[in-house]
C-alpha cells in the first residue's frame, strides 16, 4: 500500500472539537518529543467511514503525563488512571483515551496481561487482536492522518475479513473470540478461514477467562444494534455451548429478539431483556449454574428467575374468566420486566390479554384510604389493618367498590361482620 493519509476524513468524520483535541495533543507529544498515534476502532470506522463513537490514542512513553498536560490545556481533568498506563481525559463533554504504547504477556491463558513494557508503536500493534483493528494514524503536525498499516488492515477492510495477527491470539487472549463474532456480525464481514481454524482449536480457552470477562463480552453483545446476529453465530461456532452446555440460539430466540427491538425499550434497559430471553428454555438449575458461571449481578440475576418463575406460572392466567384480583395475586410479585418478556414470549391470546390488564391497568389500582384511616375507622393496629387494606384492594380491583365513600362503607360492614 502506497502512503496513505486519512487528515480529509478525520476532518470530515470527527467532530470540530475533537479534531482541534488532536491537533493540540499532536503538539504537545511533539514538545515532549514523544510520537501519538489515533489507534484501533476509531481508525477502523475512519477508514469504512462509520459514526465514530469514541477515539482511543496512543503515545510513545509515559501516557499519564501527557494526558495531565493536555488537561490542564483543556481545563479538564484526568478521571481514570490503571495498571495499564492508560488515562481519560475529560473536559467539557468529550472524553477520550491515551495509553502508553506497550507490549504485553500473558501468564497463563486466560489471565490478564501481565507484564507490560513501553515500547514503540509497532511493537503496541502486534499485541492487538485484528489487522482491521492494528492501524495507527500519525497525529503530529508535520505527518497528521499518515496510515502505519503492518499488517494489511486495509486490505481486510476492502475484502471484509477478520483476521487475527498470530497463531497465539485467541491463547494469548480468547474474549478474542467474541471480539471476532461481534466484529464479523456488526461490519457484515467474515472470519478470515485460517482465523477461523485457529477459534475452533482455541474454543476450549474461552473456559479459562474469568466470568466476569465473559459476562463483560456478553454484555457487548447484547449492546450491538442486531444482537441476534451475533449470537446465532456464537451459537454455530459452539461459543454459547462454552458458557453453559444448554445455552442454545435458534431460530425462535432470533425471531424472539426481533420481536423485542423497538417494542420493550422504553421499559427498561433491552439486555436485561435480551437476557431473559436467551436463558428462556433454561430450567432453574441450569439459569443456577449460568447467572453464577457469569457472577450476573444479583438484580440481574433475580430478574431471570422471576422470568422461568412466571412463565411456570402463564397456565394460571390461561384458565376461564378469573378476576381481576386473581390475575392481580398471580403477578404483582413480579417484577415489570419478567413480565415483558414473558408478554414477549406467550403465544396464548388469553395470557397476553391478561398480563396486559395487569401491566396497562390493575398493577396501578389503589385504595384511597390507607392504613392511618383504618386506624380512625377502629380497626385496631397490627395485621388487621394488612388484612383489611388487603381485602379493601381486592374489591376495588373487582370493581366492586368504586370510591372513597363505598370504601367507607366497606370498612364499617366488615366490621360489623
Ligand atoms: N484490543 C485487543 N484485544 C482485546 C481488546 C482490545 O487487541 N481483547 C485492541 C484492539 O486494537 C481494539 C482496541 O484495543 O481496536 C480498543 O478496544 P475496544 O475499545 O474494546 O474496541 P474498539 O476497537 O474501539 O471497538 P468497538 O467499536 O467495539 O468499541
Amino acid at each position: 500500500m502506497g502512503n496513505i493519509n486519512v487528515a480529509d476524513r478525520i476532518n470530515k468524520q470527527l467532530p470540530a472539537e475533537l479534531v482541534k483535541f488532536l491537533q493540540l495533543a499532536g503538539g504537545a507529544a511533539v514538545q515532549r518529543q514523544q510520537r501519538i498515534f489515533l489507534v484501533g476502532g476509531v481508525v477502523r470506522d475512519l477508514l469504512l467511514e462509520r459514526p465514530i463513537i469514541d477515539i482511543d490514542l496512543v503515545v510513545e512513553g509515559d501516557a499519564i503525563k501527557l494526558a495531565e498536560g493536555l488537561a490542564s490545556l483543556l481545563n479538564g481533568e484526568v478521571i481514570a488512571r490503571s495498571r495499564f498506563n492508560t488515562a481519560k481525559i475529560r473536559w467539557e463533554r468529550w472524553m477520550v483515551d491515551i495509553a502508553s504504547a506497550r507490549s504485553e504477556s500473558y501468564s497463563f491463558a486466560g489471565a490478564l496481561p501481565s507484564i507490560q513494557t513501553f515500547c514503540d508503536i509497532h511493537s503496541d500493534l502486534i499485541r492487538r487482536d485484528f489487522s482491521i483493528n492494528a492501524i495507527a494514524v500519525y497525529v503530529d503536525p508535520l505527518h497528521f492522518g499518515d496510515l502505519i498499516d503492518l499488517y494489511d488492515g486495509q486490505a481486510d477492510l476492502k475484502k471484509g475479513f477478520i483476521r487475527c495477527l498470530h497463531d497465539q491470539s485467541f491463547k494469548d487472549d480468547a474474549t478474542r473470540i467474541w471480539r471476532a463474532v461481534r466484529y464479523e456480525q456488526r461490519l457484515n464481514f467474515k472470519i478470515e478461514k485460517h482465523t477461523l481454524n485457529l477459534i475452533e482449536r482455541d474454543l476450549h480457552y474461552l473456559k479459562t477467562i474469568s466470568g466476569d470477562r465473559i459476562r463483560s463480552e456478553l454484555e457487548l453483545c447484547l449492546k450491538e444494534e442486531k444482537p441476534q446476529i451475533s449470537l446465532r453465530r456464537a451459537d454455530e461456532l459452539g461459543i454459547l455451548a462454552n458458557i453453559h452446555d444448554h445455552l442454545i440460539f435458534r431460530e425462535k430466540s432470533f425471531r424472539l429478539f426481533a420481536k423485542a427491538q423497538g417494542t420493550l425499550e422504553p421499559f427498561s434497559a433491552p439486555e436485561e431483556f435480551y437476557l431473559a430471553l436467551l436463558i428462556y428454555d433454561l430450567t432453574t438449575e441450569q439459569l443456577t449454574d449460568f447467572t453464577v458461571t457469569l457472577n450476573l449481578p444479583r438484580s440481574v440475576a433475580r430478574v431471570l428467575h422471576e422470568t422461568l418463575q412466571l412463565k411456570d406460572k402463564l397456565p394460571d392466567l390461561a384458565g376461564k374468566e378469573p378476576t381481576n384480583s386473581v390475575i392481580y395475586g398471580i403477578l404483582h410479585h413480579f417484577h415489570q420486566p419478567a413480565i415483558l418478556v414473558n408478554l414477549l414470549v406467550t403465544t396464548s391470546f388469553t395470557v397476553k390479554k391478561r398480563l396486559e390488564l395487569y401491566l396497562e391497568k390493575l398493577q396501578h389500582v389503589r385504595t384511597t384510604l390507607s392504613g392511618e384511616d383504618l386506624q380512625e375507622l377502629g380497626i385496631t393496629a397490627g395485621p388487621r389493618i394488612k388484612e383489611t387494606l388487603e381485602s379493601l384492594l381486592e374489591a376495588r380491583l373487582d370493581n366492586r367498590i368504586n370510591s372513597r365513600e363505598e370504601e367507607i362503607a366497606f370498612i364499617k360492614q366488615s366490621k360489623a361482620s
